[in-house]
């Protein structure tokens, strides 16, 4: 019998997938019934080490859930770093508030509940050394703009689920269409510079822009 079903899962034990408030935050959110959808342990080390080499100290996220990439992400910032955090579904929040409180990170990260684009386009004049898009997948190519809006030179842009298992070679719906026209506007456009993170055994993709 192999000992590892994956190499995903060969280099999560090597490298540390997640510590037991992580695991509880999963386990209590799947209790409570929400999609099993959040990032998984390599994208979580992923998003910890764009954090720490960027010096990001104000962090924009774009979709919540129940606040498992916010906890790696407001862990990853210093003492007097800050965390907006964007989610439409009430239920949500208030889970993901509870998260971060718990978590002991509740002065560091906030939880705007609400539309994102409404919030967005309230946002205009702030600005952001990282942004990480996680949402509804239709409004990738809108979130993509406003992060540009709110970003500077140096800052880093990441948007998970790039690739939907291969969809976006040939987007057949809005869940992958929207996806794959933000590729095309990270790959074209000369203020960025743009890679794909593998992750899922290959069958998804991060997407890690830098600001140049
Ligand atoms: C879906 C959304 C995600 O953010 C993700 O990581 C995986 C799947 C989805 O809506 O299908
Ligand atoms: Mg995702």
């Amino acid at each position: 019998m192999l000992k590892y079903e994956s190499v995903d899962e060969y280099a999560n034990a090597l490298l540390g997938g997640e510590d037991e408030a992580l695991t509880r935050m999963r386990s209590e959110a799947e209790e409570a019934g929400l999609p099993r959808i959040q990032v998984p342990p390599e994208i979580g080390r992923l998003l910890t080490f764009l954090v720490k080499l960027s010096g990001a100290r104000r962090i924009l996220e774009i979709g919540t859930l129940f606040g498992y990439s916010t906890v790696i992400m407001a862990r990853a910032l210093p003492e007097d770093g800050s965390l907006v955090t964007l989610e439409v579904e009430p239920r949500h929040a208030e889970l993901a508030a509870a998260n971060l409180a718990r978590a002991g990170l509740a002065d560091r990260a906030r939880i705007e509940a609400g539309d994102a684009r409404a919030s967005l386009a309230a946002m205009s004049g702030e600005t952001f050394d990282l942004v990480f898009i996680d949402a509804d997948k239709v409004s990738y190519p809108a979130y993509l703009e406003a992060a540009l809006d709110l970003t500077h030179k140096g800052s880093v842009i990441v948007a998970d689920n790039v690739w939907r298992g291969g969809g976006v070679t040939a987007p057949r719906d809005d869940n992958t269409r929207g996806p794959a026209r933000f590729n095309e506007m990270v790959a074209s456009d000369r203020r960025l510079l743009t890679v794909f993170v593998s992750s899922r055994g290959g069958d998804d993709a991060t997407s890690v822009s830098l600001v140049v």
